[in-house]
């Protein structure tokens, strides 16, 4: 090779290998950085694609898949734990956060994911289970193996307050007591999930550093960012005093988590999380639980040195359709000062289609969904599925439950298999996931709810999502626009304009099951406008192009913009 050829060879090869400094420089004309003008999708991997055929999703799968994701408007894929582990809580117990698990491929693998995404300008988030490890993570083995070893207080270790007494009252999120017994060293760990994740000690500043590496050695390797697991968790009490208890709804005893969850130092950790990440340019979501918009701030940090992607959970708590709520719900993000995040479903709660569901329109409210959390002023990050319609689908029988927590609490709670079944692709054999049975079964409704269909039918679920997100990545109304709420006291239509440079596009969502007449108080709002352009509708015969009085089917959304 002459010394020229050598020369591009390597600045080829350093392009490739630190794309994470060039994204440092990836801010638009208007200083945006790049995950604000995003579209996110979660992947859970086992359930995506499966590309060697032994009914558990992959890497590789997610590679194939690409163009599938590029055509359909997403920039960036979180993918749910894919390293190596026991899969007690189906990746969330790690054994290894350098590696990947044999299940889903290889190291080779990711890098060509990455490498691919990155061919079609989009980024890998990956899921960083920072409160615990797996109990086959070397770590705790290490930690385990006898009251001096080095890696003792990695984990967090107590004596129990008496012969088969745990230290404290602390119950375990999954069930169960929060401490198990270890007979070898006469012990108790503490596991806020389940026996298997015993949570690491952050106390421990070898714990921080080692943690830290871990996102440092991804980075390098291309990742753009981590969505952080359980971030309230990672402290406890030191002195491990009991939690309250307060009567619930039905007369029952509910811990108050007060001594062990959202504790002041979780978010010392991670503003120092996030200095890392600024090495890096890189960007951290939360997996933030909040149960008000002051924790919420709290997440964003004083002068933003937090997380920059705070996901916005208190969305997913409003479970109906209600004009009203949506809006309350949007006006308290929208005045914390953060950059918004919108989740409607993900791999632990039940799927939007389902939750706002009225079993008669429920392709029309996935549309609405759509309109609704894509238009916003902020990120959205969807779930996989969700643009064809998946729906929930639970086991019917104990024996089928894998995840444990539907085993524990059946029939109450069947656990949250049932929103990780396999991705729709097609009518074939298990949708066209996988040539074997999948390891969760595929949804019933398959042939008619899927990609390929789809994707030939202008009216579909597909084809709105499409088109909608075509919409917001071209429209600068809807990536950097203001939000003006309209008619504020409309208890069915929820309307409001993004507005950005005098460009006012309107969206006005039919949030009950009968037709209405829609009048916007655009005046009130300092707006005017003679007529529309119609931008999209879910209603598959709209025409109209009006501003002053909009004629709304069931459940339709309309979006124009204002002329
Ligand atoms: C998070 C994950 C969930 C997992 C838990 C324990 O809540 O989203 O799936 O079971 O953490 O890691
Ligand atoms: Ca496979």
């Amino acid at each position: 090779m002459n010394r020229k050829l050598l020369c591009v060879a390597v600045l080829l090869f350093l392009a490739d290998a630190i794309p994470a400094s060039a994204q440092k420089k990836a801010v638009d004309a208007e200083a945006h950085p790049w995950w604000q003008h995003a579209v996110f999708l979660e992947i859970y991997p086992r359930s995506f694609a499966d590309s060697n055929n032994d009914g558990i999703g992959d890497l590789n799968g997610i590679t194939s898949k690409l163009d599938y994701l590029r055509w359909l408007g997403v920039d960036a894929i979180w993918i749910t734990p894919m390293y190596p582990s026991p899969q007690v809580d189906f990746g969330y117990d790690v054994s290894d956060y350098e590696n990947v698990d044999p299940e889903y491929g290889t190291l080779k693998d990711m890098d060509r994911l990455i490498a691919q995404s990155k061919q079609r300008n989009m980024r890998i988030i990956l899921d960083f289970v920072m409160n615990h490890t797996s109990d086959k993570h070397p770590w705790f083995v290490e930690s385990a193996s006898s009251r001096i070893n080095p890696k003792r207080d990695w984990y967090v270790w107590r004596d129990g307050k008496g012969p088969g007494i745990p230290p404290n009252n602390w119950s375990a999120v999954f069930g169960g007591p929060g401490w198990k017994y270890d007979s070898r060293t006469d012990q108790w760990y503490y596991h806020f999930f389940y026996p298997q994740q015993p949570d690491l000690n952050w106390r421990n500043p070898d714990v921080e550093a080692a943690m830290f590496d871990v996102t440092r050695w991804w980075y390098k390797r291309g990742v753009a960012g981590f969505r952080l697991d359980a971030v309230d968790a990672l402290f406890e009490n030191p002195q491990l005093t009991d939690n309250p208890f307060i009567k619930g709804a039905n007369g029952e005893m509910v811990e108050q988590r007060i001594y062990n969850t959202k504790l002041p130092e979780d978010h010392d950790v991670l503003q120092r999380l996030r200095r890392v990440a600024d090495e890096y340019g890189a960007v951290l979501i939360g997996e933030t639980w909040t149960d008000n918009i002051d924790q919420l701030k709290q997440y964003y940090g004083a002068h933003a040195a937090e997380l920059q992607m705070p996901m916005d959970f208190m969305f997913t708590t409003v479970n109906k359709l209600s004009a009203p709520d949506f809006r309350k719900q949007i006006e308290a993000v929208e005045s914390s000062g953060g950059w918004p995040v919108y989740v409607m479903s993900n791999h632990d709660i039940r799927r939007a289609y389902d939750r706002y569901g009225d079993g008669e329109h429920n392709d029309q409210i996935a549309k609405l969904i759509a309109s609704f959390y894509l238009t916003l002023r902020g990120t959205p990050i969807m779930y996989y599925g969700e643009e064809i319609g998946m729906e929930n689908n639970d086991p019917n029988r104990i024996e089928d439950v894998m995840d444990p927590i539907g085993r524990l609490n059946w029939p109450k709670n069947k656990g949250r298999d049932g929103e990780r079944t396999p991705m729709q692709w097609n009518a074939e054999t298990n949708a066209g996931f996988s040539s074997v049975k999948p390891w969760n079964p595929v949804g019933p409704r398959y042939k008619e709810y899927n990609v390929e269909i789809e994707k030939r039918n202008p009216n579909s679920i597909l084809n709105y999502y499409h088109n909608l997100l075509k919409l917001r990545h071209t429209e600068s109304a809807f990536l950097d626009g203001t939000y003006i709420p309209l008619n504020e006291d409309d208890a069915n239509v929820l309307a409001y304009v993004r507005s950005y440079k005098g460009q006012n596009i309107l969206v006005v969502l039919n949030m009950s099951g009968t037709s209405r007449e829609f009048r916007p108080n655009l005046e009130a709002k300092g707006l005017s406008a003679k007529t529309a352009r119609l931008l999209l509708a879910s209603a598959d015969d709209e025409s109209q192009e009006r501003v002053d009085s909009i004629r709304l089917h069931p459940f339709e959304a309309y979006i124009a913009e204002l002329k």
